[in-house]
């Protein structure tokens, strides 16, 4: 049987999620795709750490040339972080190497520069992990839009936050403890600033909104609100009212134009997206033809995100390549006073 050469950039909870779900899912994935999945070269910081999964030694590097020059087929880039990312994820693509990424941030912020390279390259750039961890959003998105029209995609798109959140209600544990659990368990971004700070799920929503609407806003015209300053007070306080507090992220078209938060709202308690606890996520659409839909599930963690990558890589071994619908920015967004009433 012949055999698909995948590097990996990256080996840490992620990384090593894919290497175990590889082995793992081994047999159905030969059998499905007619070729045996062999990692070949995975590329880390350090050769000498200790990790969660064994591999052999002579597979390790530390230099990314390595992995460029060994002929792999594909690249799983689950190293994060936006340099030296994207210039190796850029060489890997002109090399003519197909990229399954779980990267938001370097989607969020060079993904309109990805795609238009990967285009003209004829190789596939697949993220379906980038999003919402373990929810397969976007091929099923991707499959609903060809009948149905979106208005408004909102969600919890941040496992830390919610974990965070619940953990602080239920178990009233500190915020600093709790943040400390979300790191040892694999949720955490390796700067949990980007968690708490609303970056994570910012970066998340931007690509959703590729997705749903054909086009984003730049960055900085979203509006943004981490969780950090929140006490256990708010969130006792909230419930006494009727609320729980979420991490909510929000896309709207209206208006001919868009509008894009993240911020923390008060979700009353019997609405489906309060009930989402601990590092689950949820996505919630509005078709134009089926009515309301809420997808929920892992949305961070080992091996939730290493089903997305590996989806991803067993997806593009079958498919012949087609160009990526091209990523586009509106300058600016639909002031939020203009919108109609949210949740
Ligand atoms: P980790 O910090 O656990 O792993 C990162 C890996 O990349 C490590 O193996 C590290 O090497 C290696 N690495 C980092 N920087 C470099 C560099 N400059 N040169 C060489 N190797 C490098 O991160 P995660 O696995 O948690 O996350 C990886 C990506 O997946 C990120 O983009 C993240 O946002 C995304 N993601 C994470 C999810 C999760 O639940 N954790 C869910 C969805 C997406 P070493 O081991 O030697 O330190
Ligand atoms: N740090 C991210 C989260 C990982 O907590 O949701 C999944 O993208």
């Amino acid at each position: 049987m012949s055999v698909v050469k995948v590097g990996l950039l990256g080996l840490g909870t992620v990384g090593g999620g894919v290497v175990k779900t590889i082995r793992a899912q081994q047999e159905k994935l030969s059998a499905r795709l007619g070729r045996r999945i062999e990692i070949v070269k995975a590329l880390v910081r350090d050769t000498r750490k200790q990790r969660a999964v064994q591999v052999e030694p002579s597979l390790l590097t530390t230099r990314f040339a390595d992995v460029l020059e060994s002929d792999v087929d594909i690249v799983v880039e689950v190293m994060g972080g936006v340099e030296p990312t994207y210039d190796y994820v850029r060489a890997l693509i002109q090399k003519g190497c197909h990229v399954v990424t779980a990267n938001k941030e370097l989607l969020a912020k060079r993904g309109a520069e990805l795609v238009e390279l990967a285009n003209r390259h004829g190789v596939h750039l697949a993220y379906e992990a980038s999003v919402a961890g373990g929810i397969p959003i976007l091929g099923v998105l991707r499959q609903f839009l060809r009948t149905n029209d979106i208005a408004e995609v909102r969600g919890i798109l941040n496992g830390t936050t919610n974990f965070i959140l619940s953990q602080m209600e239920e178990a009233q544990l500190p915020y600093a403890d709790v943040l400390k659990r979300a790191q040892e368990l694999g949720y955490a971004e390796a700067d949990p600033r980007a968690d708490v700070e609303g970056w994570d799920a910012l970066y998340k929503l931007y690509i959703l909104a590729q997705l749903v609407f054909g086009e984003s806003l730049p960055l900085s015209a979203i509006e943004r609100q981490g969780i950090a300053d929140l006490s256990q007070g708010h969130i006792r306080l909230a419930k006494e009212l009727g609320y729980r507090i979420k991490l909510l992220a929000q896309a709207r078209r209206e208006d001919g134009g868009l509008h894009l938060s993240v911020r923390p709202t008060l979700v009353p308690l019997g609405h489906p997206l309060a009930r989402i606890r601990d590092a689950y996520n949820a996505v919630q659409v509005e078709g134009s033809l089926v009515g309301d839909l809420l997808f929920t599930g892992k949305g961070a963690g080992e091996l939730p995100t290493a089903s997305a990558v590996v989806e991803d890589l067993a997806f593009l071994l079958t498919q012949p390549f087609t160009p990526h619908p091209a990523w586009r920015e509106r300058p600016t967004a639909v002031p939020s006073s203009r919108l109609s009433s949210g949740l």
